[in-house]
Parts: structure tokens; C-alpha cells; sequence
């Protein structure tokens, strides 16, 4: 009597999917990334060299990442300048390393990246390390190359990631990010005390509502199930939720194969607009109540060009059911953590539709886990 034994299977602990275990990892993983630097009284990071006197000298931020990691820096752009005030470039490792950048020893660059050895990413610290620029790496590997090169490291905590895809790997790096604006923030001088604090209890929130958005998986499935046949899928958000999108989007690529752009919705009609067609799904990423208004507008702009139109909105704005074909109703929550909870929906829009089409999600076609060389 034999029993087959497959030593990968063994290691998903029951899932279909190392994605699927990795996806729903993500409420442990952001809390052990919140542990003992985030809370009430606000931000701290033990260890960190990066103190007041230095950040006086500071007058230029660059973030520096590939793929998903590259998304998690505009995030951080976003909240280091909401936040700290303090304007910062994102920028494509890949592009950064090739154009001369104007880096100096009054430069602060923050790279990101899960594996830490990403090839541009670490060429990119090389040259910025080499102007005299003080690099911080938020990385989830310990002892990498990008963090031994680093002059700071904070580490994401989120735990070994194997699927492709990333995705735990990708919300905990978020929430770096949020923590770092708002740590610099107190740093310069430029942020309320109550600011941070609001900040902390609304990251300290996450891990429920990350659980939240794993319980509507079943309504998730169901629409996967009876779309999976298209061809395109458009995404659209303002403000934070735009970057939201183009993390979603690039989830569908690269494990499902269907098309997809994620755009500004203020910029749809510059030019994507003229792809909508009869029944063309696009996703609204609606979590931003400043912009609300502005995305009704975009809603009903592409509903006039026949769309289907699925909505994802905050607790309280289900009465947008009338202008759209779906909703997903997200809970109530600080508009300045939606970031977190609002991407595991995408995530798994894009995990159940690859599966739909029989993809394999784990190993998608031409994409690695790591990307040592150019
Ligand atoms: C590869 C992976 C992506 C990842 C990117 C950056 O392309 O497939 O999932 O986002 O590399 O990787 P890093 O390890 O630097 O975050």
C-alpha cells in the first residue's frame, strides 16, 4: 500500500494554491508587520539609524522597486507627501539606474522589494550609494543582498512568499509604507501627534478587515465563474485607488492572461475610453469619499459607452447600486487605510478568474518569483 505523497502539496496547507495560502496568510502577515512599531502613541522602529539630525540634511526622496513592489512606492508616495509633506519620486528601478539621476548625499533613496535581489533594484542602490545618498530598504528577506547593502532595513515580516504573484508580500510593504510616512512625518515636524495616532489605529484595523474581504470569496467566485470568458478588463481609480487598480491589474496579468489597464478615471477619456464596448468590464475603485463624486462622473461615462460596471465603495455608499451592474460593498474605515483591505478584493478577482480559465496560478507563463538579471 502506497500513498502518493507530493511534498509541494504538503506545503499548502491544504490550498489549491500556494496564492491561495499566501492570500489568505495576509491578516497574520500584517500583523506581525504592525508589531512593536505601530501603535496608540504612534509609529517607531527599533533599530532604524534614520534620526531627526538627518532628516534635516534631507531634501530629496526617491523610491525605487520593480512589479508589484514598484506599486507599494506610489502608495508611499502618496502618503509620504499627505503626510510628511515632503514631495517624492517613484520611480522603475529599471528606469532609474539608466538615466543619471539626480541623487546626492542629501538624497534619501527607500527601495522596496520582497525577495531583496532584484537586479535593478540592487544596481539602483549601488549608484545611490556611490553619490553619497542614505538608503533605506524595506525588503522580506532577511540577511538579502539589498539588505545587507543598505545603510537601514525594515523588514515586512510577512513570511516566506512562494506563489509568483505577490501578494502578502505586497499589502505588508503597504503598510510600511504608511508607517514610514507618518514616522517621517514626526520626524520633520510635520505631523500632529493625533495625526499618527489615527494613523496607527487605522493600520491596526487592517488584519480584521483584510479577514473581512476573505469572507466574500464565495460572491468573488461567483462572478469570476460567469466572466472569465472576456478579453479585456479595465480598472479605474482616483487618489490612492488608482494605485490600487494598477496593482489589481497587474495581479490579472500576470496569472490570468486576460488584458488589462488600470487608469487615473479622470484620464479615461483621453484615450482608453474609445476600448469600452458593449459589456466591457470595469472595475470602479470607489473608496476615496474627497473623489466620490468625481467617480460617479467616470461611472456614468463609461456606462454611456456600454460598460459593465462593478463598483467597490465603503459601507454606506451601497445606493450607488443604481448607476452600476455590481457592488461590492467593502466596510466602513478610515479612507487613509484603504489601500490594504481594498487590493486583497483584487487579488482574488484575479486568483478566481485565472482559475476559471485553467491557469496555472502558482508558475504563470514567462514571469519568475525573482528576477536576478537584467
Ligand atoms: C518579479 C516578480 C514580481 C515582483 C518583482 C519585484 O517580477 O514576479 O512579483 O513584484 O519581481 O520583485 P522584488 O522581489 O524586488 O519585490
Amino acid at each position: 500500500f502506497a500513498v502518493d505523497w507530493d511534498p509541494g502539496d504538503a506545503e499548502k496547507g491544504g490550498y489549491d494554491h500556494f496564492m491561495l495560502k499566501e492570500m489568505v496568510e495576509q491578516p497574520k502577515a500584517m500583523m506581525e508587520t504592525l508589531m512593536g512599531r505601530c501603535c496608540e502613541s504612534g509609529v517607531t522602529f527599533a533599530g532604524l539609524k534614520l534620526n531627526t539630525e538627518m532628516m534635516k540634511n534631507i531634501n530629496r526622496i526617491q523610491i525605487v522597486a520593480c512589479g508589484t513592489a514598484y506599486h507599494a512606492g506610489m502608495v508611499g508616495k502618496y502618503y509620504f507627501e499627505k503626510f510628511a509633506r515632503i514631495s517624492v519620486e517613484t520611480e522603475a528601478a529599471s528606469e532609474y539606474r539608466y538615466k543619471d539621476p539626480i541623487v546626492d548625499k542629501n538624497t534619501l533613496l527607500i527601495v522596496i522589494s520582497q525577495s531583496g535581489e532584484t537586479a535593478d533594484t540592487l544596481a539602483a542602490i549601488r549608484l545611490a550609494k556611490e553619490r553619497g545618498a542614505w538608503v533605506l530598504a524595506v525588503t522580506n528577506v532577511v540577511g538579502s543582498s539589498i539588505a545587507r547593502e543598505a545603510d537601514d532595513v525594515i523588514y515586512t515580516n510577512a513570511g516566506p512568499e512562494i506563489a509568483v504573484a505577490s501578494t502578502k508580500a505586497y499589502v505588508t510593504q503597504v503598510g510600511c509604507m504608511m508607517m514610514l510616512a507618518s514616522f517621517l512625518g514626526e520626524l520633520n515636524g510635520k505631523m500632529e501627534k493625533a495625526e499618527g495616532s489615527r494613523i496607527c489605529h487605522g493600520l491596526m484595523m487592517t488584519p480584521g478587515l483584510i479577514e473581512k474581504a476573505l469572507e466574500t470569496q464565495a460572491v468573488i467566485k461567483a462572478f469570476a465563474d460567469k466572466n472569465h470568458k472576456i478579453y479585456d478588463l479595465f480598472y479605474m481609480g482616483r487618489g490612492v485607488d488608482l494605485y490600487t487598480s494598477m496593482e489589481g491589474s497587474l495581479k490579472l496579468k500576470e496569472i490570468s492572461y486576460i488584458h488589462s489597464e488600470a487608469y487615473a478615471a479622470g484620464e479615461l477619456k483621453h484615450g482608453p475610453i474609445a476600448l469600452i464596448e458593449d459589456g466591457t468590464i470595469v472595475v470602479a475603485v470607489c473608496t476615496q469619499e474627497n473623489v466620490f463624486e468625481k467617480m460617479l462622473s467616470n461611472i456614468k461615462e463609461v456606462k454611456a459607452r456600454g460598460a459593465h460596471v462593478l463598483a467597490i465603495v465603503q459601507e454606506g455608499h451601497q445606493d450607488i447600486a443604481t448607476e452600476v451592474d455590481e457592488v461590492w460593498v467593502i466596510p466602513e474605515m478610515d479612507d487613509d487605510i484603504t489601500a490594504i483591505p481594498t487590493i486583497v478584493y483584487l487579488q482574488l478577482l484575479a486568483y478566481y478568474l485565472a482559475v476559471a480559465r485553467g491557469c496555472d496560478v502558482d508558475k504563470p507563463k514567462n514571469l519568475a518569483k525573482s528576477v536576478t538579471v537584467e
